[in-house]
Order: structure tokens, then sequence, then C-alpha cells
């Protein structure tokens, strides 16, 4: 077994696939917050501002995520502790294959909402994307609601997964959270390093 961590070994994840997914968490955490923050706000031209920012991090978000998944399917992850009882280790895996479900659907449904709303998203203000849907208010009220929906169960996932997380590594002790954040190894005998 190699020695470092984060070699991809088959008991670690890769330095992309480690890389991918904290890219990843801290922009949807940072596009959620705007997003909370900006649809709250009176019209001005700040707000119609932050609005193209959410949607250009939202798309960047979505096209990170496809190269995300394209990764994990060319590397498949290490296996999850051998001692973990068989219903964690369904509920991780559902909940892993749900977060993927998710990272793809909220912004999707931004850039639907944005379609149907009749507001074309012109990526960083350079590369006008298709609008995915015909000008329709109605259904853009609709995947409105469907974005926030989307968007707050996400939020809720990723407090389980946050949570299952820390307790693998305070209470289980073993190196499910130190897969993910290599320098927290432990120096098991003969086994990490
Ligand atoms: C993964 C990335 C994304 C996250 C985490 C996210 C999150 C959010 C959140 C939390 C809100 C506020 C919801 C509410 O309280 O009503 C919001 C609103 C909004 N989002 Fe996103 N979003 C993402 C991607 C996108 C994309 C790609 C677009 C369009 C291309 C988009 C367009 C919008 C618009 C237009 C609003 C304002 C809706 C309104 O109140 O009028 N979002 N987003």
């Amino acid at each position: 077994m190699s020695p470092n961590a984060a070699s991809g070994s088959r008991n670690s994840y890769s330095h992309v696939a480690i890389g991918l997914h904290w890219l990843i968490a801290f922009a949807l955490v940072a596009t959620f917050a705007l997003g909370l923050y900006m649809h709250e706000l009176p019209l001005s031209p700040q707000k119609l501002k932050l609005y193209s920012w959410h949607k250009w991090a939202g798309v960047t978000i979505f096209l990170f995520v496809v190269l995300r998944l394209g990764w994990r399917l060319a590397h498949r992850p290490p296996a999850l502790p051998a001692a973990m009882p068989a219903w964690q280790r369904m509920a991780a895996e559902a909940t892993h294959v749900l977060l993927y479900l998710l990272m793809i659907a909220v912004p999707l449904s931004g850039w639907l909402m944005s379609s149907a709303k009749g507001f074309q998203t012109v990526w960083f203000g350079l590369l006008p994307l298709p609008d995915l849907l015909d000008k329709n208010k109605e259904l853009g009220d609709l995947l409105k609601e469907v974005h926030e929906a989307l968007n707050f169960g996400m939020a809720g996932l990723v407090l389980a997964h946050l949570g299952a997380a820390l307790k693998h590594h305070v209470i289980d002790r073993d190196d499910v959270l130190s897969r993910m954040l290599p320098f927290l190894a432990k120096t098991v005998p003969g086994e990490l390093k």
C-alpha cells in the first residue's frame, strides 16, 4: 500500500477527486449564500449584477460537476471501511448518489427558470447560453419554487453528509474523513504511512 494517503491508492481518493470535492463544496456554499442574499434585495443595477454573478457561478459549478462525474466513472472511489454496518453503507451510497443528482438538478433548475422567465444567461458576459425553454411566466414561477426547494433539500443533505463524516472521525475513529482531508490521516502502525 503506497505511503501517501492522497495518492489514489485503493484506500484513498485521488488528488483530482479531492480537489474537485472541496472546490465544488465551497462554490456551492458561496452560490447558495449569494442566492439567498440577492433575491431579497430591492430591484437595482447592483441586484442585477449579483444575479449575473450567481448564474455564472451556477453554470460553472454545473460544468465542474459534469467533469467530476466523468473523473469518478474513470477512477473508482475507495471502498467504505469494512467495519461499517450494512445500513450505514447503504445510507452513505444513497446520500452520495442524491448529492450528485442535486448538484446537477439545482443549477439546471436555475438555468431552466431563467430561460422560462425570458432572461438569457450570458456566461461571464461573453458566451450566450441557449435558452432551454421558451418564455412562459407560469412555468418560470414554478421553476423558481423548484430551484428554491431543491436548494434547501441539498442544504439539508449536505449537513447530514457533514455530520456523518464528523461522526466517522470523532466517534468511529476510522479514515472516512481523512480520505477527503489527507492532512487528518492518523498514523496507524504499518498502514497509512
Ligand atoms: C449550483 C448552483 C446554484 C445554487 C447553489 C443556487 C442557489 C440559489 C438560492 C439559494 C436562491 C434563493 C432561493 C430563494 O430563497 O428563493 C437562488 C435564486 C436564484 N437562482 Fe440560483 N443557484 C444555483 C444555480 C443557478 C443557475 C445556474 C441559475 C441560472 C442560470 C440560477 C438562477 C437563479 C435566479 C434567477 C434566482 C432568483 C430567483 C428569484 O428570486 O427571482 N441559479 N439560487
